[in-house]
């Protein structure tokens, strides 16, 4: 089970009324954190895995103006939406192109740098997959991917799942020494880890949180399994701890993520 949200755009949700939440939004206080891990250079070449809808392949080709940003992701919809934001933007040194991480054919040591932002927890063969990225960097190329810290930490995933058995794909590379190992065996050497303890941000209504969460791969798979009486059930428990954390400003779920850097060996 993976954590996010399938491929409805903010604009099909935008109809409902309720001010509609995306990937971009529930991240928000991470992103300054992961901009400045990433410290893109003007004329670096950049690699953003499991882009989604692109928004940090954006923001680096952005940063590499002299430079340029190629986003990849698995899933056709994600590209197709990364391709009109870029276009939207009219952000010009960026591509995207739809493969899988772990076999997509990238360019020898076409990259200065590779960037993920919780886009890299989801690989079926981690090694192979940071392998394939290690070779498309230069020698002095270096890695920076944001990873959810472990289950216990992130309190969106504790409320939503309940005492459902809960997902371990998104926690794949909470484990410090476990992603030392993985990297190591990639080619990646003098791992960092940065602690970024910031909450998710899940909308301005418990409307907007229930339609979010209701997006969740995760809850999806929940209400499909459930007979109506219990899907009622989860319905009530999730709207109840939703307006346990709507506050002022929306609502918010406490979380905490690594930010892992690496330099190639
Ligand atoms: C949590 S989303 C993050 C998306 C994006 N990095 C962002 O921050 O908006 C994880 C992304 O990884 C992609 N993904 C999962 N497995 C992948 C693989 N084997 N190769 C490429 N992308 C993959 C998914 O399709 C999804 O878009």
């Amino acid at each position: 089970m993976m954590e996010f949200p399938e491929t409805t755009s903010p604009d099909e949700r935008a109809t409902s009324g309720v001010r509609a939440v995306d990937y971009d939004a529930e991240l928000q206080l991470h992103d300054g954190a992961f901009r400045r891990a990433c410290a893109i250079h003007a004329h670096e070449r950049v690699l953003d895995i499991g882009c989604g809808a692109g928004k940090t392949t954006r923001d680096a080709a952005r940063a590499a103006s002299a430079g340029s940003a190629l986003g990849i992701d698995i899933s056709a919809p994600m590209i197709a939406r990364a391709r009109e934001l870029a276009a939207a933007e009219g952000v010009r040194n960026v591509r995207f192109e739809h493969g899988d991480a772990q076999t997509h054919p990238l360019p020898a040591q076409g990259f200065d740098v590779a960037i993920s932002r919780f886009g890299t927890m989801f690989f079926a063969d981690p090694i192979t997959a940071l392998r394939n990225v290690r070779g498309a960097l230069a020698g002095d190329g270096r890695l920076v991917m944001m990873v959810w810290q472990a289950l216990e930490a992130n309190e969106w995933s504790l409320a939503i799942q309940g005492d459902r058995p809960q997902s371990s794909a998104a926690f794949s590379l909470a484990d410090s020494a476990v992603v030392e190992r993985i990297l190591d065996a990639a080619g990646f050497a003098d791992a960092t880890f940065q602690d970024v303890h910031e909450p998710v941000y899940y909308g301005d209504s418990v409307e907007a949180a229930l339609q979010w969460i209701g997006q969740f791969q995760a809850t999806r798979e929940a209400s499909r399994s459930l007979d109506a009486a219990s899907a009622e059930r989860e319905r009530a428990r999730l709207r109840a701890i939703v307006a346990q954390h709507h506050r002022d400003d929306g609502v918010w779920f406490d979380s905490r993520a690594w930010i892992v850097s690496a330099g190639c060996r």
